[in-house]
């Protein structure tokens, strides 16, 4: 037998506040990967992925789900069934599926979009719904769906207001549009709230969750929809290259992290308001706790040059944090930061934002 091949950990001592996709999954989470039942879920036979199809659909309220790779997929495919080629997609400028999805709408689905301007991604529905064509005739590109992100990644983790999503909705039902639901971090929203998965679920008709992001599974996306939908997005899931065979020792993880990494985002919420608190008393324009909703902070930095600075002396200090655009900056607090990271980062990021504050 080869001898095994020692693994470093690259990061051991750093405190990475880049984003919530960076967690390791956890000795329980571990232990149910190699447990995990599994079958060729192309045939329908993966136990873990049937019961995590099932789990998800139900806690959002729909007929059916489907295991994705990542959320980038299970986005392009719910969009995909609810937007036929040269049909248009509405949603707001910073949404992930039209700034980070490298322009999979357009290139694999034939989607047209057009965007809103909102404030940190929050959704103004009477916006939105005033721009719908829901038919342009031969004239002007119809509009077929909504696209709705919920938490709002590039908005700073916003939550998206019920009653903005319910008229949404409501009126999306009298232009006969559809709407996508975007919820990577949907988990994030319900915890935050309070507002049941379910409540959000009955405003849309294909919802997409990520299981890789603040609840830890290392892969994995579900998307849900009506029967007949999701039975469509499985045989593009496949067209795409995405239809895998004994995945439930991955299901496995997102089925472990939905019942032991679910309650505890309150824990990573609570921790971005502190970062938020300790750099907020540096200079109150560099952010502003009250706007700290679940676990993102954003910080606006003057300059590109002080942006650059606080990034780098940062990084210098074992602490990571991500550069959204020239003067952005965002910290992301998850599961594999502890107290002891996060009295480290609330000891050293004040003082590291006064010396950037100089530049
Ligand atoms: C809001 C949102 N949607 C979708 C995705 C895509 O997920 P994935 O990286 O698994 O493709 C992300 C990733 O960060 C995201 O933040």
């Amino acid at each position: 037998m080869p001898a095994a091949v020692p693994v470093e950990d690259p990061s051991a001592g750093v405190i990475d506040l880049r984003s919530d996709t960076l967690t390791r999954p956890t000795p329980g989470m571990r232990a149910a990967i190699a447990d995990a039942a599994v079958g060729d879920d192309v045939y329908g036979e993966d136990p873990e992925v049937n019961a995590l199809e099932a789990e998800v659909a139900a806690l959002l309220g729909h007929e059916a789900g489907l295991f994705c790779p990542t959320g980038s997929m299970a986005n392009m495919l719910g969009v995909r069934m609810l937007v036929a080629p040269g049909q248009e997609l509405l949603c707001d400028s910073m949404a992930h599926v039209v700034r980070a999805e490298l322009g999979g709408h357009a290139v694999l689905g034939q989607v047209s979009t057009r965007t809103w301007p909102s404030e940190r991604g929050r959704l103004d529905a009477a916006a939105a719904l005033a721009m719908a064509v829901p038919d342009g005739g031969p004239y002007l590109v119809s509009t077929a769906a909504y696209a709705v992100e919920n938490t709002h990644n590039f908005g700073g983790g916003t939550v998206q207001p019920l009653d903005e999503l319910r008229t949404l909705w409501d009126g999306s039902r009298e232009q006969g549009i559809a709407v996508h639901l975007d919820g990577a971090r949907l988990w994030n929203a319900h915890v935050a709230t309070g507002v049941p998965l379910e409540v959000y679920g009955s405003y849309a008709d294909t919802i997409s969750v990520c299981l890789s992001k603040g609840l830890g599974a290392p892969v994995g996306s579900v998307l849900v929809g009506s029967a007949s939908l999701i039975a469509g997005a499985r045989v593009w899931r496949k067209r795409y290259g995405g239809g895998m065979r004994q995945v439930g020792v991955v299901a496995a993880a997102g089925r472990y992290a939905m019942a032991h990494h679910l309650e505890r985002l309150a824990v990573d919420h609570r921790n971005a308001r502190r970062l938020a608190e300790a750099l907020g008393a540096v200079d109150e324009r560099l952010c502003d706790p009250a706007a700290v909703e679940t676990n993102m902070v954003l910080l606006t930095w003057s300059t590109p040059a002080q942006a650059a600075a606080f990034t780098g002396a940062a990084a210098e200090a074992g602490i990571l944090v991500s550069a959204l655009g020239a003067r952005a900056v965002r910290l992301v607090t998850h599961l594999d930061v502890d107290d002891s990271g996060l009295d480290r980062a609330c000891d050293l990021l004040p003082g590291i934002a006064k010396a950037a504050l100089q530049r």
